[in-house]
């Protein structure tokens, strides 16, 4: 292991390069101002922006920038190696303080945008499995649990749901990234008369910062983007976790297919569904790294110190751990073949119908605290004896219950129970043919 100085301590190099295009594109728009407000000679600006140009043609082609302290020092420098005493000049009105800040909002916009269109890929997905199985029953749970039938695209939809919400913490963490920092310089604004908006234009920015001190000390626009992150591995790790569960034996719901499982090193008839356990996983990661960056920015006077230099390498991490998850998580909810009739099977178990069956009762007028009771009976009964309701006569139905007639035994079918479930938001076919709608025209 090698030994840092600590001038190599200081240095971010190692994890900032990848700033470098967002860089050039904020000194490309701070030089073409000064130019235009004639803070520096236009000729100046035009070499600067020529330069800056080739360094990013260079880096596009594979090439390295040499090493710096941070991208930032390391990208004037080539600039100055470049093009002379022009370069000099491109640092006029700024401070690495706005400079990074203009960046990494720059970054978060981008990426915002591709994470979202990837969460787009997944919803439809999402969808596509619903529609492919629109009319298959399985049990639903709480508790882990059978508790009542639900139709397996409902299921799968409230995950699409959450989807939404999460593309729309995404859009609102959006919308706060994009106001410019640059032209607070160090944390007091600067006395050249630089031009705010004219570069926000440039940069695509809505609007410019109000505070230069706010502007170069605060982070928590990455805060919110990691934590919309956070949110949303949540959702993709429970979704991971019953594909996992619903591929066992013991459930045996769905499979999965190969490419998105691994076999063992010792036991040969074993298929992992490693994909999915290790979304589960990597969820992890990026909870981490919003405690990361939590605990950088708290108890930090106002308004620049160096400790916010580790908002990076959580800010990167957790875009990349959530690109990565989303992007297997699409193609392999699209795989998805479902087991028909293990869900068919599984409805047979564990009474799901006994809501149902109070229900029933309490349209006749018994409250439903009671018909709760006498269905509670009737379940304890069938299980001593080993059946299920379909299997009692009439008779014996009658003696829990005067009210019970023919049509009790009627309505228990699990498809029945479903297509019962007529309230807005449930899981009838018609509440799942209007989600599927909605989403469509919500993802078009
Ligand atoms: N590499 C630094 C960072 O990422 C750039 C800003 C340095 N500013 C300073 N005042 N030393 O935060």
């Amino acid at each position: 292991m090698k030994k840092l100085s600590p001038q190599d301590f200081i240095g971010s190099f190692a994890f900032d390069t990848r700033l470098a295009p967002y860089d050039i594109q904020g000194s490309i728009a701070h030089a073409a101002m000064l130019g235009r407000q004639r803070i520096i000679p236009a000729t100046s600006a035009k070499a600067i922006i020529r330069g800056l140009t080739s360094i990013l043609n260079d880096l596009d082609r594979g090439w390295k920038i040499p090493m710096d302290e941070d991208i930032h020092f390391a990208m004037e420098k080539e600039l100055i190696r470049r093009i002379g005493k022009a370069g000099q000049m491109l640092h006029t009105g700024r401070s690495r303080n706005d400079q990074v800040m203009t960046d990494l909002n720059l970054f978060m916009k981008g990426h915002i945008v591709l994470i979202s269109q990837e969460a787009i890929r997944l919803e439809r997905a999402l969808v596509g499995l619903a529609e492919r199985y629109k009319d298959v029953v399985m049990p639903g749970f709480t508790h882990l649990q059978h508790a009542q039938p639900v139709l397996f695209a409902h299921h799968m939809l409230a995950y699409a749901w959450m989807l939404e919400r999460d593309r729309a913490r995404l859009k609102d963490a959006y919308k706060r990234a994009d106001v410019l920092p640059l032209g607070s310089a160090a944390l007091a604004g600067t006395s050249f008369p630089l031009d705010r908006r004219a570069v926000a234009r440039i940069l695509g920015f809505s609007a410019i910062s109000e505070n230069s001190i706010d502007a170069v000390a605060s982070r928590d626009v990455v805060v919110e983007f990691i934590a919309a992150c956070s949110i949303l591995m949540s959702n993709l790790s429970r979704l991971a976790e019953e594909l996992i569960l619903w591929s066992s034996s013991e459930f045996s719901f769905i499979e999965l297919t190969e490419e998105f499982t691994s076999g063992s090193s010792i036991m040969p008839q074993k298929r992992n569904p490693d994909v999915a356990e290790i979304v589960r996983g990597e969820t992890g990661r990026v909870f981490g790294a919003l405690v990361n960056i939590l605990t950088v920015i708290k108890g930090l006077p106002l308004a620049y110190n160096r400790d916010l230099q580790e908002d990076k390498p959580p800010l990167f991490d957790a875009v990349d751990t959530v690109m990565a998850c989303l992007s297997v998580m699409a193609p392999m909810v699209g795989s998805v073949r479902v087991n028909v009739n293990s869900m068919k099977k599984a409805c047979q178990l564990g009474f799901l119908a006994a809501t149902e069956l109070a229900d029933y009762l309490a349209e006749r007028g018994v409250p439903f605290r009671a018909a709760h009771g006498v269905v509670k009976d009737v379940v304890r009964y069938c299980q001593v004896r080993g059946v299920r309701f379909e299997q009692l006569s009439l008779d014996e139905l009658k003696r829990f219950h005067a009210s019970f007639d023919r049509n009790a035994l009627n309505i228990l079918t699990p498809e029945k129970v479903v297509r019962a479930k007529t309230s807005y938001g449930g899981t009838s076919p018609a509440s799942v043919r209007r989600q599927i709608r909605l989403l469509n025209r919500s993802l078009k």
